[in-house]
């Protein structure tokens, strides 16, 4: 049974779209936050709004220095959750896509959270609310962390990093009072998604979740305790086939390749019919 009250988690990228909700579900049931961003207006406005006292926390998860920030709010605070969900997206052609931001993707969505998780472990062991009350680490991961797609190739490098990260986590921590666990939402409305790449989901007829909803499918994970939750039917059975049949979701995905391409390149005319793909 989740002791709610009796919890104090830092929540990273709680101004995005799905960290306010999660930051509003979990103040709901009585759980103390820090809330961690990069804009202090955003922030304080977020902590005002929700049920509760909160605490603020200004940090860029890709610095040293930000990480220290964040290590320090952990141990002064004796945090007994930690949920990575601080994230960028990428809707770009590998060939198109810059150096850079290559290299934020990876460093915010995979490098950071795995030098975070390390740092703050060890307060999480130590703070756990009783010897038979586990502390919990949740990474926020994707259905693109088990379905590679085209146009989101270093998104998805990043989300298959961090699923692996966590599923091994979750297995080296299995003796002890840490709880892992990994959450994969579907596409969901918030501002990560570019104009474009909620256009291509609307032509593709991909479901778009509200923020709401994905946070209370993370509030069930936690009651449950379930190792792994993917947000969404047939996302959910998507990930399944991934696994065991690529070859038949290769099929579907190639399908729809001129629509995913006529979304990243919209200048340029996109030759390849379905049927030109499929043969
Ligand atoms: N929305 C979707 O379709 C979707 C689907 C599956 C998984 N997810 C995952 O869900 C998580 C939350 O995404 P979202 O949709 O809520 O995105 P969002 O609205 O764009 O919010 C992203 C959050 O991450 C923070 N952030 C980004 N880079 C940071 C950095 N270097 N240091 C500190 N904070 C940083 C942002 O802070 P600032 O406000 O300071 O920029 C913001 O709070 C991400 O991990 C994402 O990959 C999203």
């Amino acid at each position: 049974m989740m002791q709610w009250q009796q919890q104090t988690c830092l929540l990273t990228g709680a101004t995005g779209g799905i960290g306010q909700a999660i930051a509003q579900a979990l103040a709901n049931k009585g759980v103390r936050l820090i809330l961690q961003g990069r804009s202090e207006s955003r922030l304080q406005a977020l902590s005002q709004s929700l049920n509760g006292e909160h605490k603020i926390l200004m940090a860029d998860i890709t610095t040293i220095e930000g990480r220290e920030k964040i290590c320090f709010a952990a141990e002064s605070n004796a945090i007994s959750m930690l949920i990575n969900n601080a994230g960028v997206g990428q809707f770009s052609l590998l060939e198109d896509t810059d150096e850079a931001s290559i290299v934020d993707t990876l460093e915010t969505n995979l490098l950071a959270p795995i030098l975070l998780t390390q740092a703050v472990l060890p307060y999480l062991q130590k703070h756990h609310i009783s010897a038979t009350t586990p502390s919990y680490l949740v990474n926020v991961g994707s259905a693109f962390g088990s379905i590679g797609f085209a146009g989101q190739s270093v998104y998805c490098a990043s989300k298959f990093g961090l699923r692996g990260f966590t599923e091994a986590l979750y297995r080296e921590l299995a003796d002890t009072n840490v709880h892992v666990s990994y959450f994969a939402p579907r596409a969901t409305a918030t501002s990560i998604n570019s104009d474009q790449a909620m256009a291509m989901n609307n032509a593709l007829g991909n479901h778009v979740d509200s923020p709401e909803n994905v946070a209370q499918a993370l509030i069930q994970q936690l009651e449950k305790g379930h190792a792994r939750q993917f947000v969404g039917f047939p996302e959910t059975l998507f990930v399944k086939i991934n696994g065991a049949f690529p070859h038949i979701v290769d099929k579907a995905l190639f399908k729809k390749l001129p629509i995913i391409k006529r979304f990243l390149r919209p200048e340029k005319d996109v030759k390849h019919t379905a049927q030109e793909v499929l043969s």
